[in-house]
């Protein structure tokens, strides 16, 4: 049973969360790209929902996230916003619109902002990007950054593993985490990086850093909201936990509905007009 009160709850804001860090104040993140599924963890208590590019993976099942559009992301976004109350509704800029070109990163997050109602957009990278982000910036857009494990890369990393683990990426990161507090992002998502180092970024910044796979150490945590809730079977990375068996449930109830649309035990003589 969730202890959450909603009523008592007022809309996150980038201040609101950067309010969380200051307080110690752990913040809740999950991803969502429908109207139901964030009614449902916005009534649950999330602070900040992601309407991540994983979507590519998780809603339109291709194995990176490079393949998913613009028009894509908007589509899914407009319904996760329209589905939360409280909680903060960030986009991903998804791959192809914004890398190396500062003119195109603000064309495309104005759509975002524009047609979805969002209230920021996240962009992965560090100082390679920094000029598109501060373009996004200079309109008003809140950006989130995303270091360590950026999907978006995956053909340059050769995969998903953890990122940063010697000295010098380390360093970089560190330093990049620096630059994205300095020229405005309001928060910063570490994917997939040694905890210790994890810790080491969340202390040098005053914005919230949001781990996954970081650590219990960052200021707030993300999970895609498929994975923890067992939907995504077979899918099981070390980081992440099985908040619930939703998958075995969706098919168990379906099936008993097969069965029964089977034997013409639904609908039943109460069941119809
Ligand atoms: O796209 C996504 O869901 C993300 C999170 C995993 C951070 O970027």
């Amino acid at each position: 049973m969730s202890t959450y009160n909603e009523a008592a709850r007022p809309r996150v804001t980038t201040a609101r969360l950067q309010a969380m860090k200051a307080a110690g104040e752990k913040i809740a993140c999950i991803t969502s790209y429908d109207y139901t599924m964030s009614r449902l963890v916005d009534a649950a208590g999330v602070d900040f929902i992601l309407v991540g590019d994983s979507a590519a993976n998780v809603m339109m099942g291709y194995d990176t996230t490079l393949p998913i559009t613009l028009d894509d992301m908007i589509t899914y976004a407009k319904g996760a916003v329209r589905g939360a109350e409280h909680a903060m509704v960030v986009v991903d800029l998804p791959f192809g619109y914004y890398q190396g070109c500062p003119e195109l990163a603000l064309k495309s997050a104005v759509r975002i902002m524009k047609e979805t109602g969002a209230a920021a957009v996240k962009m992965e990278g560090g100082r390679e990007i920094r000029e598109s982000i501060e373009r996004v910036l200079s309109a008003g857009i809140p950006v989130c950054g995303h270091l360590g494990l950026t999907p978006q890369s995956v053909n340059k990393f050769g995969g998903y593993g953890v990122r940063a683990k010697g000295d010098a990426e380390a360093a970089r990161l560190l330093e990049d985490a620096a630059m994205l507090e300095e020229i405005g992002c309001y928060a910063v998502v570490l994917e997939k990086i040694p905890q210790e180092l994890a810790a080491k970024v969340t202390a040098a910044l005053t914005v919230p850093t949001i781990g996954i796979g970081a650590g219990s150490v960052t200021d707030g945590q993300i999970l895609v909201v498929q994975d923890m809730l067992g939907m995504n079977e077979g899918f099981k990375p070390k980081f992440m936990r099985h908040f619930g068996q939703i998958g075995q449930a969706i098919k168990d109830a379906i099936g008993s509905y097969v069965g029964e649309v089977k034997a013409v035990t639904f609908p039943s003589d109460t069941e119809h007009y």
